[in-house]
């Protein structure tokens, strides 16, 4: 007893020596202390209720004594930051990064050794990182283990994709904390490349909603030159613990000092939207690395893709098989298999119809040697029936660019080596966007999707791609951070389960009410939208494949998923067959003033209002899960002295997405800012809605 007594008086003296810090408005409480033993510990309140419970911090690290305990505080610093931004392409034209930082510098008894964490507490939650300062003793370590913990108060509905080092292509599931060891199995589906590292093992970010209606999120911020860190639940005491994607050797990190490690979030908020709208993540990312942007601009594609994808044509030019090396292989003298996608005649074809309905871009797969074999790509030489130079410049003489495909088929090393060239060879011709893609297992050999190599991988890309101002989409890449603050060129990225999924037997319908509170906290996905032909079968017989959607939530999704990159993924001949609904996809922008977050529930619902960049007119989007959605809509966010032409496409009145998708209905009425709208997304729909002011 009297031991018990003694251990809580020393734990009270650590707490009453606590370091706190508040949020901009109050709501959010830091609270930062060393144990009894100088462990770090940090805590998490919002209005007064605690969200992270105290939590341990630190690293467990190899050959020298570990960073998580024997700490004293040397000293603390707070400080007040209050800005505005401007991004090059965003949701909003102007983004305010205003938080309360506490500082504390930390010094370990036995070794001399110094590290400092930094929290950043804003209104809608905690950002912190590890910084190791330059220091005699500590010039170079390897980190065993994050020791990062996020303990939740209980056992929260959740969220989450399983855990893997090699693949974000999961379905959420929705469950409770202590569901995820009995569900984890069959939540881990079929992948190219996949390494699921734990029964317990979830990715960020990680959304969950306690009993009491709080939404909390766990994520990370600018993740560079370090590993990325997934998430691993001790489900008997509902204790997260960050676990980072080793190396080949098993080692989680080689650390040349000084170093700041990327910052751990915390978003907390008792309104789901505020989520959504928080630009938590991006405000921790450092400032445009970039002096001149303005060869950066938004894009609005169409592409020689899903044609693959769904089965009816293929990105291999013959079916013969290739055992030469390629640089030996003569294509001309193959025997062509007929149904290769990325031929002259099909890729003007699509020039055409990208010229006709205002795109900026065709997306051509399939157009370089190598897809026979999977291996050893060049990214310079096309294939016969691809003539590079004729094709861009009859693309460029109707105003529209190609865009380039780089698939490594996961050979990163090969295609660092090969990255310069293929990056002049896209000068020359006029492209400046490339889709890259690292579906399988990647070499260097051992090396996972998401370790420290691959990060810094990925990354290289981006900045070699900004000296020759190209625009980059990666697609199997890690998922992303907010560093697209930083390299705006960084303009898409797949990082999660995309539309394909769609041709490969389906994603659950409520999937697109998710991603905005997951994926996207990142940074915007190139989730390729707008599959009007829900059935895919109507596209290739052979394919019995259908989306998980209405068709009018094809069209919400170009507002609810936002993305400076937007595809419209669909054959043209589909959107030939629903021209009327394909014209919202035409109108829609991909570039913001203003966004208004109407209404969320993840899992549920997301309607959002976006105002356009350069216009008054707003567009409106509406996801829904299985069970559909009514709304009861204030357009009070619109210009109180104009008026507007709504057009609403909408879910039909016996739409639904499984028997009847593709029933819609296309209605017009004026409205004001007074006005109130009654709308109802059908089971697995949504509707779009067009606000264009009237002169
Ligand atoms: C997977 C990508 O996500 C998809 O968009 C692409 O078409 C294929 N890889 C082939 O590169
Ligand atoms: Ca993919």
């Amino acid at each position: 007893m009297r031991k018990i007594l003694l251990f809580a008086a020393i734990t009270m003296v650590q707490w009453l020596m606590a370091q706190q810090q508040q949020s901009p408005n109050g709501e959010v409480m830091l609270t930062f202390a060393l144990t009894a033993e100088g462990a770090p510990t940090y805590r998490v309140d919002y209005k007064h209720k605690p969200v992270i419970k105290e939590s341990r911090m630190g690293f467990a690290l190899k050959n020298i004594e570990s960073f998580d305990r024997g700490f004293t505080v040397v000293d603390t610093k707070t400080t007040t930051f209050d800005e505005t931004w401007q991004p090059v392409w965003g949701e909003e034209s102007h983004i305010r990064n205003h938080y309360n930082e506490l500082a504390v510098r930390l010094r370990q008894k036995n070794t001399g050794r110094e590290m400092l964490i930094r929290f950043r507490v804003y209104d809608e939650g905690v950002g912190f990182r590890y910084e190791f300062p330059r220091q005699a003793e500590l010039k170079y370590f390897v980190i065993k283990e994050e020791l990062t913990e996020f303990a939740m108060t209980g056992d929260y509905k959740a969220w989450w994709i399983a855990g893997d080092y090699d693949t974000q292509e999961y379905d959420y599931t929705e469950s409770r904390l202590s569901q995820i060891r009995t569900l984890h199995d069959k939540a881990v589906t079929p992948n190219a490349s996949q390494t699921p590292f734990s029964p317990t093992g979830v990715q960020t970010a990680l959304m969950m909603k306690t009993d009491n209606g709080l939404y909390i999120n766990l994520h990370e911020a600018a993740l560079v030159d370090f590993p990325c860190m997934s998430l691993n639940l001790d489900d008997k005491k509902m204790v997260f613990q960050a676990w980072l994607t080793p190396d080949p050797r098993g080692d989680k990190g080689d650390i040349h000092t000084p170093f700041s490690t990327p910052w751990r979030t915390v978003m907390v908020s008792d309104d789901a939207r505020n989520i959504l709208a928080s630009r938590l993540i991006l405000n921790l990312n450092e400032p445009c690395a970039l002096k001149d942007t303005s060869w950066i601009h938004p894009i609005k594609y169409v592409g020689v893709w899903w044609e693959m994808i769904t089965g009816k044509s293929t990105w291999a030019y013959t079916d013969e098989l290739l055992l030469e090396p390629l640089n030996k292989v003569d294509y001309t003298k193959l025997k062509p298999n007929g149904r290769h996608g990325a031929n002259n005649d099909n890729v003007r074809r699509y020039i055409d119809f990208a010229a006709k309905h205002g795109f900026d871009q065709v997306l051509v797969e399939g157009w370089n040697i190598g897809w026979e074999n999977w291996h050893d790509y060049d990214f310079v030489t096309s294939y016969p029936d691809f003539d590079l130079k004729a094709l861009n410049d009859y693309a460029h003489s109707k105003g529209i660019k190609l865009m380039m495909h780089h698939e490594t088929s996961g050979e990163a090393g090969n295609y660092e080596r090969r990255l310069s060239d293929a990056y002049k060879l896209m000068k020359v011709y006029g492209y400046d966007a490339v889709k890259s893609g690292y579906v399988g297992d990647l070499t260097p050999r051992g090396e996972y999707h998401y370790s420290q190599w691959a990060v810094g991988h990925y990354l290289y890309a981006i900045k070699e791609a900004a000296k020759h101002h190209l625009m980059v989409n990666a697609h199997e890449a890690v998922r992303p951070t907010g560093l697209c603050r930083t390299y705006p060129n960084l303009i898409g990225n797949e990082a999660a389960r995309g539309t394909e999924f769609e041709a490969f037997g389906g994603s659950k319908p409520f999937h697109t009410t998710i991603l905005p509170f997951t994926r996207l906290q990142g940074g915007p996905m190139d989730y390729t939208p707008g599959i009007l032909e829900t059935q895919v079968w109507y596209t290739n017989p052979d394919n019995k494949s259908w989306a998980r959607s209405t068709l009018a939530k094809q069209l919400a999704l170009y507002v609810t998923m936002y993305s400076p990159l937007q595809m419209a993924a669909d054959l043209p001949e589909n959107y030939e067959k629903f021209a009327d609904a394909f014209q919202f996809i035409k109108d829609v922008p991909v570039d913001w003033q203003k966004s208004v977050y109407l209404e969320a529930e993840p899992g549920q619902y997301i309607t959002i209002a976006r105002k356009d960049k350069h216009s008054d007119d707003w567009y409106i989007g509406n996801t829904s899960n299985e069970n559909g959605h009514s709304s009861q809509l204030s357009l009070s966010f619109l210009d109180k002295s104009k008026k507007y032409e709504a057009t609403i496409y909408a879910d039909a009145a016996n739409a639904d997405y499984e028997h009847n998708p593709k029933a819609y209905t296309i209605t017009k009425q004026k409205v004001t800012s007074k006005s109130k709208l009654k709308l109802r997304a059908a089971k697995g729909g949504g509707y779009a809605i067009a606000l264009r002011v009237m002169r």
